[in-house]
């Protein structure tokens, strides 16, 4: 779904970005211009970091 309507950027996009190391919304925002424009995407734009690096942390089996 797209989360950022100014920039075009999709969850998908910021969850790649997640895999690839980062944790916050300002690491994200290292790669990705996401709430950087209006601003109304910022909420959303950190449930779906903070749900991906819980997902990300959670342990994994073995
Ligand atoms: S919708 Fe993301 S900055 Fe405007």
């Amino acid at each position: 779904m797209y989360v950022c309507i100014c920039h075009s950027l999709t969850d998908r996009q910021l969850r790649e970005v997640v895999n690839r190391g980062a944790s916050s919304l300002a690491e994200v925002q290292c790669h990705l211009p996401v709430a950087t424009c209006c601003g109304h995407c910022e909420d959303t734009a950190r449930e779906v970091i903070d749900s991906c690096v819980e997902q990300c942390r959670a342990p994994r089996a073995a």
